[in-house]
Order: structure tokens, then sequence, then C-alpha cells
């Protein structure tokens, strides 16, 4: 550590404002570079990256050795001088003072040439600290902010949903089961079923947590657990519900636009195409995406649901998301309401992101009526116990609502640009693998 009362501590993010004064930050050793008589180490402390500077003669040869004997992802701390350097990666640079060791690092893992997606995922403990990872990480803390900003913003109330639930939401085929002190038990594939029950009881609500999928597919889409943000709205039909979502989604890129610069530098994400996420997005039925998979060649028959390729097809003819609504009941879940005009459609939509990043948000609005919820059921091979809460909402005061869900982790694979969701959470649950 730096004498007591030596310098003033500060972070690499708020260089800014000590131009010309000797601080003291503490990091790690993110690189190491020699030119002989000058030693250079690219610090990194969380806050970002900085290149620090040991001239020999400027600091004593102690020093100096100590740098030169540093490895990568030491842990240290150091002292210097803050300059501000245009040509610097971050626009300062800092000239080394003392520096002293924290922690040595044995042979890091983790170099700067490419290293497979395998290696990556097993090392991702340590994959996380690069300057990729780092600024996929900001990214999400901030949509996650921006998304719950406007939600609150908005008079909704946050009402966590559960996660141990005795039913299914989403379809007995992607259920991961527990034993629950002798009853089945499963974990919650979304919350909005209790969102039904909050927003009946609240007006608005949302809740935001992890949820469950045992997909069988290995895909860059799919997560086991992914994080899903699910607002519900008592009084709400699907012109409304379609509203509340891009307004949602459009502050949130816009406030990552306007916040996070440096970040989209990072990832060579061209904005260009986020510049234009405002509302209103497009909004087009089932049958007419299923037009434009007819006019581009493609085979598809109406009725069946929509995979990747289709949802790409679809998006690729327009500029920003768009929504497709009033898919087949069939291929849609057991609590849709019908489209009371044509009742083989329901009152869904699914919002695909542009440049063929696909669905990003399932919603639509709620099976009101008691009878055909329980015809419902039954269709779908459900037993009526567990659901006898859910009927309920519809016994006692019934009311037309909707909401949706935005998984997290899709929403940013395409803010960011990214090839594949696994990057999109600390600690990706995918097929075969729950390591690290
Ligand atoms: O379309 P889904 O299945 O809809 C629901 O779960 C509704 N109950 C939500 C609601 O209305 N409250 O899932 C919603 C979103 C998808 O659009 C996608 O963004 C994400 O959740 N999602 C996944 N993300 C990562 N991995 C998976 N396996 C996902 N499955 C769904
Ligand atoms: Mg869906």
């Amino acid at each position: 550590m730096p004498a007591e009362g030596a310098s003033p501590l500060a972070t690499i993010s708020r260089l800014k404002s000590h131009v010309g004064e000797v601080v003291g930050l503490r990091g790690w050793v993110y690189n190491l570079r020699s030119s002989g008589k000058i030693n250079f180490i690219i610090l990194r402390d969380g806050t970002g990256f900085v290149q620090c500077v040991a001239a020999l003669g400027e600091v004593d040869e102690a020093t100096f050795a100590r740098v030169g004997g540093l490895t990568q992802e030491s842990s240290v701390t150091l002292t210097g001088k803050v300059r501000e350097d245009r040509r610097a990666p971050g626009g300062y640079e800092v000239t080394l003072t003392s520096l002293d060791l924290i922690a040595p690092s044995a042979e890091y893992p983790i170099t700067l040439k490419e290293h497979g997606p395998e290696f990556l995922l097993d090392n991702r403990h340590l994959w996380l600290r690069t300057p990729r990872q780092v600024a996929v990480m900001r990214l999400r803390s901030s949509l996650v902010k921006a998304f719950r900003d406007w939600l609150d913003d908005n008079d909704f109330i946050l009402a966590d949903s559960p996660i141990l639930t005795p039913s299914s939401c989403e379809g007995t085929a992607t259920l991961f089961s527990i034993d629950y002190y002798g009853e089945p038990a499963f974990l919650s594939q979304s919350g909005q079923m209790y969102q039904e029950a909050t927003a009946l009881a609240l007006g608005k609500t949302y809740c935001f947590g992890p949820t469950f999928r045992a997909e069988k597919s290995k895909t860059r889409r799919h997560l086991m657990e992914f994080w899903m943000l699910e607002p519900e709205m008592a009084f709400c039909d699907l012109d409304e519900d379609m509203r509340v979502q891009e307004e949602m989604l459009s502050y949130a890129v816009q406030y990552l636009l306007k916040r996070h610069a440096e970040e989209f530098v990072a990832l060579g994400r061209d904005t260009a195409a986020l510049e234009r996420v405002k509302p209103p997005f497009p909004r087009i039925s089932y049958d007419d995406a299923v037009d434009i998979l007819h006019k581009k060649g493609f085979e598809f028959t109406w009725g069946d649901d929509f995979g990747a390729p289709h949802e790409t097809a679809v998006s690729e003819e327009f500029d920003r998301p768009v929504f497709v609504h009033r898919y087949p009941a069939a291929v849609k879940a057991f609590y849709m309401k019908p489209d009371p005009e044509r009742p083989e459609v329901i009152l869904g939509a699914d919002l695909l992101a542009p440049e063929g990043y696909g669905e990003i948000i399932g919603g639509g609005q709620r099976l009101d009526d008691l009878e055909l919820l329980e015809r419902r059921l039954k269709e779908h091979g459900l037993p009526e116990a567990p659901y006898r809460w859910y009927l309920d909402l519809r016994r006692y005061g019934s009311v037309p609502h909707a909401g949706f869900g935005i998984g997290i982790e899709r929403t940013l694979t395409w803010i960011a640009g990214l090839d594949h969701l696994r990057e999109t959470i600390p600690f990706p649950r995918m097929i075969n693998r729950i390591y690290p």
C-alpha cells in the first residue's frame, strides 16, 4: 500500500478529475510491455483500463525491477502522475512513481491471443475480466436499470413472482422438476401467472428474476437459466400492451446509447441501427408474416410456428423491431386469449429484433373467461388442481388484462451486436454446461 497520506486513491474511470495530480490506483496487471528503459503496464481496476509508464531514471531501480518482474493479473497498488494523452486508450496515461505488489499471479490461462469458446467458457470466472466482457456486463447492468426506471416512473409496482412453483406456464416439455418435501414442483419458466394475480391486486406490476427452461436444443439463443422482466397490466388490451413494450424498449435503447458510447466502441457495435429504435414499431399479423415468407421463397404452411430463419427473414424487412401479432392459437400457450373475431388466432404478439436477432419479447392479452380457460387446461393436458388459484382470478372480478416477458439476454445480444447470448450473462447455464 502507498505510504499513509501519500496520494489520494482514484479509480480509472475518474482519472479525468485528477489530471496533473499524483494519485493511488489499485488493480490488476492486464498486460505488460517493455522497451528496454521503459516498462508499460496496462492496469485494470474494474472501472476501466489505463496505461502506466515506468521509465528508468524517473522511478528508482528497485521499483523499475519490480514492474519488470510482474506477471499478467498480479494485483498491485501503485502511485503515479495522471497525464492527458489523446493517443492513449481511454485518453489518459499514468507516469509511475511507486508500485507495490499485493499478490502475484500464476501463469494466466487467458492470454491476449485467440481462445476457443469452450476454453473461454471453462474459464468464465477469469474471462469476465477481459475488456469485451466488462463492456457487456456494464451494458447489462444499465439495461436492467433503464427498464426498471421506466416501469417505476410509469406506476408499475415490483411484485416478485416465486421461483419454486407447483405448475407450468410455458408447457411441460421444458420443466426442471424438483422434489418439494415429497410433492412435485418445478423451477419457474415464467412469473407471468403470478403477475396476473398481482396486477389484479395492484393494477400494474412487474417481476424481474431468473427463469428456467430445460431446452432440448443447443442454439445461440437459448439458455437454461435466463432473466426475464415481466410486466402485467389490468384493464389492458393487446394494442396497449404493444404500446407499452415499444415505449419501454425504446427508452432503454436510447438510455444505453447516451451513456455507453465507450462500451459500444469496445464491442465494435455500429449503433446506427439502434438510433432508429423509437416508437412506433411496425405491427404485422402472423398472416402478413407468412405472406412475406412466401414472397421470399420459403415453403411455409399456415399454422406452423416460426423458427429462427423465418424470424430473421421477416425482421429483415424492417428497420426497427417489429411486432408479429395474432399467431395461430395452436402454437401458443394455453393462457392466450383468442381473437373474438377469429378464434383460431390469439391476441398475442412477439417482438422480433432487427438484424436477424429474433424474438426478444413474448406477450399478449390473457384468457379472462373462466369456462374457456378450464377447457384450455384440459386440451393442454394440464391438471386443474395446481391452477385453482389461477382460475380464481377469472372467478372473482375478471377483467381484460395483458402483459409481456422480455428476455434480458436475448435483448442484450441484439443491442450489443453479439453472435451468441452466452456472453450476456455472468455465468451462462447451457445444455451440457453447469460449470463454473
Ligand atoms: O415467449 P416466452 O416463452 O413468453 C413467456 O414466458 C411469457 N409467459 C411471458 C409473459 O407474457 N409474461 O418468453 C419470453 C421471452 C422471449 O421472448 C425471450 O426473450 C426469452 O423470454 N426467452 C429466452 N431467453 C433465453 N433462453 C431461453 N431459453 C429463452 N426462452 C425465452
Ligand atoms: Mg415466445
